[in-house]
């Protein structure tokens, strides 16, 4: 443990699995106590009790990061039980791929809902608990379907990504004078997510990757560094900015 957030206070969205995990794992390994907020009531306390076997701090409550009544309910919570939170990330998110049909209407509800509204929302609950603080990091998770197009991929997905983009940049603007950074981290090819279909399907996959210049998937510990690095005041100067953990695709 070199403590980089050493006794910030962090909550994670789709904390429970995922790459949202591993960075609950890294932020505890880094000092931080760690709130991870998830739909999964069997993982969430399972990720607890593997920061907490590893000597971290960490506690779970369910939230559909899609509940707005929900998101005040849990950070009062949260900050009653650590007394502030200094760092969000909002990692929650579903698959491009679960849907086949590029113009299926629930899949567009669902991914605007999830992936846009869930982020529109732990900001506009987390942003005055900061503010009242005197700042804070929040990283959201965005991809590199936020800014190209990809041929596989529901609309909703590049369009979820691309307004988690813009609301990054929006909320950095607005709110630079309270001490609050926003970034926006956007993973290449992954590990394939809960909700994913036909890019889960290693012949699938195979075609993506000759894509990647780097020949290869990312890790979810080389997303979590990203997130940690930005959330951390090693990137104190940094606010609006997007970070590609692609591989070089976005550059190619
Ligand atoms: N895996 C990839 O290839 C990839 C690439 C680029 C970007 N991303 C983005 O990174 C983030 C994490 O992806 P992942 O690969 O870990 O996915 P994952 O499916 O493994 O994990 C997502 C987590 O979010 C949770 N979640 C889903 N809906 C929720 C809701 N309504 N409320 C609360 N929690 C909810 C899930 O339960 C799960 O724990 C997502 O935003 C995703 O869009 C993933």
């Amino acid at each position: 443990m070199t403590g980089r957030i050493k006794d910030k206070v962090a909550l994670i969205t789709g904390g429970a699995f995922g790459m949202g995990a591993e960075t609950a794992r890294i932020f505890a390994a880094e000092g931080a106590k760690v709130a991870i907020v998830d739909i999964l009531d069997d993982e969430g306390p399972k990720r607890v009790q593997e920061i907490e076997s590893a000597g971290g701090v960490a506690r779970f409550w369910r939230l559909d990061v899609t509940d707005d009544a929900a998101w005040a309910a849990v950070t009062a919570e949260v900050v009653k039980a650590f007394g502030r939170i200094d760092i969000l990330v909002n990692n929650a998110g579903v698959s491009g791929s679960k849907y086949e049909d590029p113009f299926d209407e629930t899949g567009w509800r669902t991914l605007m809902s999830i992936n846009v509204d869930g982020v529109f929302y732990g900001m506009k609950h987390v942003v005055p608990i900061m503010a009242e603080n005197g700042g804070g990091s929040i990283v959201n998770l965005s991809s590199i379907s936020g800014n190209t197009g990809q041929n596989n991929i529901h609309h909703g997905y590049n369009a979820s990504k691309g307004a988690v983009r813009t609301i990054t940049k929006s909320a950095a603007v607005r709110h630079a004078r309270q001490g609050i950074r926003v970034n926006s981290v956007h993973p290449g090819l992954m590990p394939p997510m809960r909700t994913s279909g036909a890019t889960a399907d290693p012949v699938v996959r195979q075609k993506m990757l000759a894509r990647v210049p780097m020949r290869r998937n990312g890790r979810a510990d080389e997303v979590a560094k990203a997130c940690l690095f930005l959330a951390s005041d090693d990137a104190s100067y940094i606010t609006g900015s997007e970070l590609h953990v692609d591989g070089g695709y976005l550059a190619s």
